[in-house]
């Protein structure tokens, strides 16, 4: 008996050890990913200042995700409030008091959004890059268009409060606090698709916001990463595991309200409630060119 006891604390012993091991080197790595220094220098984009422009930059200001973590106000969100992971604000886009913007250069804005980069060099945290590497001048120039002229407010956002356990799965790759180590720096955007209901359009829309999860064939499957996570389904035209049997009127109420033909909702992890400012012809054009794709089974992502 005294043996077996002697056996099983010597296996826990063991499991501790490898536990703390790994840890350490996850969080070690974690912090060499947050710590490190970039030097980047991209072109700045044009940004348009008419009226209409300005309002488009913020229907795209929604569309493209950055109002769920900026706020209706573009001062600044709640994103995150796990006692395990941390408190995550977004920060203060206009120029209030609190803002974080109030020293950005034309450039600073690129290197933020589509780098991953903060002025300082330093890599922004929670925001994620990987997919805004993709977009094109034309939809940041309407966003900063917007962003230049948003009425100031007053906000100053509790700093970001990202826990050791968060680092630490993030070295482990489970989770994406900094992601400037996953952009092209070097991407060109020279070769821009111009807004339009047309298939091309909607390859790109489904690039920038849809493929990280749905996968790169869009044919949906596990994601990598923190366990849990709900499985993002086949959008191909596959009629057993795919969108075959879908309409296009079910596509949109799908993406408009989150509801599926079958009533069920789709869960919150899909940002559905940020996709319900894509506009018709954005719609128009992710859904031909989905329908355009071979038919594949669900799960090869
Ligand atoms: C997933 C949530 C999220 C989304 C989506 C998001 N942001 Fe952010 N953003 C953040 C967080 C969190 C910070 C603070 C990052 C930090 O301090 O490291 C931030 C910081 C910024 C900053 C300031 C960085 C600095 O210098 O302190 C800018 C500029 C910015 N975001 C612009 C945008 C724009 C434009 C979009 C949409 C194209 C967008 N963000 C989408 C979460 C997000
Ligand atoms: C953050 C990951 C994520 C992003 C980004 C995302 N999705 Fe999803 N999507 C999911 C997950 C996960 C589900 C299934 C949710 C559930 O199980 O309720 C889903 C469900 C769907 C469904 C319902 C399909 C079905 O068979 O039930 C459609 C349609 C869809 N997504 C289209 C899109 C499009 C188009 C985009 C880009 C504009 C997009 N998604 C972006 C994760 C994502």
């Amino acid at each position: 008996m005294k043996r077996a006891f002697k056996w099983v604390g010597a296996v826990l012993g063991l499991a501790l050890l490898v536990t703390v091991g790994v840890s350490g080197w996850a969080y070690a790595r974690a912090m060499g990913k947050v710590q490190r220094h970039w030097d980047i220098q991209p072109a700045a984009v044009a940004v348009p200042d008419d009226e209409a422009s300005v309002k488009e930059g913020q229907r795209l200001f929604g569309a493209r995700g950055c109002r769920k973590c900026h706020g209706d106000d573009a001062a600044g969100a709640l994103i995150l409030d796990v006692p395990l992971l941390g408190t995550v604000y977004g920060a203060n886009l206009t120029r209030g008091a609190g803002s974080a913007v109030l020293a950005y250069t034309d450039v600073d804005w690129v290197r933020t959004v589509r780098h991953g980069i903060k002025p300082s060099g330093y890599p922004t945290e929670v925001m994620d890059s990987k997919e805004y590497q993709y977009m094109t001048d034309g939809d940041l120039g309407l966003i900063l268009s917007y962003l230049r002229s948003a009425p100031p407010v007053d906000r100053q956002n509790p700093p970001l409060k990202i826990t050791a356990l968060s680092y630490i799965f993030h070295g482990l790759d489970w989770l994406d606090v900094t992601t400037a180590d996953q952009v092209d720096h070097e991407r060109r955007h020279d070769a821009e698709v111009a807004p339009s209901a047309a298939p091309e359009f909607g390859k790109y829309v489904l690039r920038l916001q849809c493929q990280g999860c749905h996968g790169e064939t869009l044919s949906g499957g596990k994601l990598s990463g923190a366990p849990g996570l709900p499985i993002p389904p086949n959008l191909t035209p596959d009629d057993e595991t795919g969108l075959g049997k879908w309409t296009y009127a079910d596509f949109t109420t799908a993406m408009r309200t989150g509801k599926r033909p079958d009533g069920r909702m789709i869960d919150p992890f899909m940002p559905w409630d940020a996709y319900a400012a894509m506009s018709e012809d954005e719609l128009t054009a992710v859904w031909t060119y989905l329908r355009a794709q071979p038919p594949r089974k669900f799960g090869g992502r």
